[in-house]
């Protein structure tokens, strides 16, 4: 239990780096909070300061995602129980706790982003085969039109899905399929949750968009 707290609470430190914050504290001299969608996340940071600041902020916050859930991995195995539990519960344990830090974060008043890198960080270190299968998702929801928002939930959406038709496929045991459905079903609500003003945009047909589709 104590391993599994640790683990938490260093998932739940790295994920509030939120990238956004800092690139936008120390290049920009400036929070992005305060202007687009308010979210610290790569997409309101294109909106605000451009391409550079959504690269660096998509960097960060992937990578802390990866991080978050390599060192869960690694404290689980520090504990004398991992040979009889599901190892999906390290990884998963770790990557719920680094998005609750982006979205929450401790050390920015626990206003971050929508946390789609960051989990999209942590799929990356658990499932990196399922990414392409996410990222064909969200192209064919953000090209035809231009609403970043949309391709999120819709990811969201359908990544507990794509989690268990793989654990399927790969003949997981029922313990470690159980462990990833619940996982990916968290980790997906905790995103849509997230986008509920986009999802209300969305409705409306107000929704920010991109590209050739509208102003930004
Ligand atoms: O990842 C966040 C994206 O889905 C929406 O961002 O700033 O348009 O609310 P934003």
């Amino acid at each position: 239990v104590l391993i599994a707290v640790v683990s938490a609470v260093q998932a739940y430190l790295l994920g509030s780096i939120d990238t956004g914050i800092l690139v936008s504290k120390f290049l920009y001299h400036d929070d992005v909070r305060k202007y687009g969608s308010g979210a610290a996340g790569m997409t309101n940071m294109l909106r605000t300061f451009g391409k550079k600041a959504a690269a660096l902020t998509a960097f960060g916050d992937v990578l802390k995602g990866v991080l978050a859930v390599c060192i869960g991995r690694w404290l689980f195995t520090l504990m004398p129980e991992s040979t009889t539990l599901s190892p999906y519960l390290a990884v998963y344990l770790a990557a719920i706790f680094a998005i609750i830090g982006h979205l929450k974060p401790l050390y920015f008043g626990f206003k971050g982003g929508k946390g789609v890198l960051v989990a999209g960080g942590t799929i990356l270190a658990i499932q990196p085969v399922l990414i392409p299968f996410l990222a064909v998702i969200f192209l064919a929801c953000l090209l035809p039109t231009g609403m970043v928002s949309l391709g999120s939930v819709t990811m969201a959406a359908l990544y507990p899905v794509l989690t268990i038709l793989y654990g399927v496929f790969r003949g997981y045991s029922a313990a470690d399929l159980t462990v990833c459905a619940i996982g990916s079903v968290i980790m997906g609500a905790m995103v849509i949750y997230m986008h509920r003003s986009n999802i209300q945009r969305i409705r409306e047909g107000k929704e920010y968009r991109f590209g050739r589709h509208g102003k930004k």
